[in-house]
């Protein structure tokens, strides 16, 4: 495209955010971005800031200052999210769901493009999921506000492209990432052999994508004008399996002067419910989250939906090996994130 677009960037203080920002400084050649502020700093910003709160009308500015943004975007990254889970429904309504509707509304005042930041995990709660969602499951209600952020924005008419990554992890040649991912906090705990057993659902994949591939993506979109298109940011059946990670979880505290020996995986199906449940707090949590997680795959048919060949083919993002990408990920985060 020859004209450079100005993006407002929403969520610009987030992981994806300084992503975003750190992958188009690099090109030197992307758009003008406008970094919407929150409550945290955006170190990445080189160019202009704005203060927006998401929940609030207008985004929390007045009139003229929202016409004035409005006149001059012509694309928005709407990555602004409340992305902690188990959480109650209402938590996620005004950030997540009312916070679109407003992204929605300004596109729609600017004559912008959208391209929404939601989830791979939203294939869990698909009418065509192989199995359904346990109604506790700790990534539901966080699922279900992307999952109808993503309708407001079908319903909208507004142009707009939907990203559905999986986790991410930090980027893929250093690893770095601006806040320790939960694929690093678990490995960490895994890798210090804290758990007594893996409840894991048979044959999942352990999907996890750098982070710069993402933001690659998206940029790439821009660059294209693309306007439409749902793309799952995920290794798909690419992905390695379960013993595959924890064969790297060995390999990775081997190269730390530790010893590792790998508890059981054992069937997340045929857990005894007492099993988790008698662990002290930590461990309790944590196995949750691992089995929880483990769900949101499994009924999302054990391997997620992928776009990682289209997103390569048209958007030139390079072939990284998940399992480099990984290791990269869990040395830089004992080293910085520790
Ligand atoms: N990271 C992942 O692994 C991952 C995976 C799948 C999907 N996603 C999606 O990608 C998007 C970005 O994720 P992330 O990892 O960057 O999340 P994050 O690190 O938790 O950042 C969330 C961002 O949202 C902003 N925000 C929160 N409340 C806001 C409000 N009321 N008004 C304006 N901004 C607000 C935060 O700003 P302050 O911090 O300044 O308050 C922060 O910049 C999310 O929508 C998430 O659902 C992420």
């Amino acid at each position: 495209m020859s004209a450079r677009r100005t993006v407002l960037l929403t969520g610009a203080s987030g992981v994806v955010g300084r992503s975003v920002l750190c992958e188009n400084a690099r090109d030197g050649e992307g758009p003008r971005v406008i970094a919407a502020s929150h409550s945290a700093p955006v170190p990445e910003a080189t160019g202009p800031t704005v203060r927006c709160d998401m929940t609030a009308d207008r985004f929390g500015l007045d009139a003229d200052s929202y016409a004035a943004l409005a006149g001059e975007v012509d694309v928005v990254i709407h990555s602004a999210g409340l992305t902690e889970w188990g959480l109650p429904a209402e938590r996620y309504e005004p950030i997540n769901i009312e916070g679109t509707r407003r992204v929605i509304d300004f596109a729609r005042q600017a004559g912008a493009t959208v391209h929404f930041m939601s989830t791979a995990f939203v294939a869990a709660l698909a009418e065509t999921a192989p199995v359904e969602l346990c109604a506790d499951n700790v990534c539901r209600n966080y699922i279900r506000s992307k999952q109808r952020a993503e309708q407001l924005l079908r319903d909208s008419g507004v142009p707009h492209t939907v990203f559905r990554p999986t986790n991410l992890i930090g980027d893929s040649s250093t690893g770095w990432t601006s806040q320790g991912q939960i694929v690093q906090l678990m490995s960490d705990w895994l890798g210090r052999g804290r758990a007594p057993f893996i409840p894991a659902h048979p044959g999942i994949r352990m999907d996890f994508v750098p982070q710069d591939l993402l933001s690659r993506a998206v940029l790439g979109a821009i660059e294209l004008g693309d306007d439409q298109g749902e793309f799952w940011v995920t290794y798909g059946p690419e992905a390695m399996d379960i013993e595959t990670c924890l064969e790297l979880l060995v390999k990775h505290a081997a190269e730390r002067g530790r010893t590792l020996s790998l508890p059981p995986v054992v069937n997340a199906d045929e857990l005894d419910p007492d099993a988790i449940a008698s662990t002290a707090p930590m461990t309790r949590s944590y196995l949750s989250v691992l089995r929880d997680v483990s769900e949101v795959t499994r009924c999302s048919g054990g391997v997620l939906p992928t776009s990682m060949p289209e997103l390569r083919e048209r958007y030139g993002i390079r072939h990284v090996d998940d399992t480099a990408a990984y290791l990269t990920s869990l040395e830089y985060a004992a080293a910085h994130l520790g």
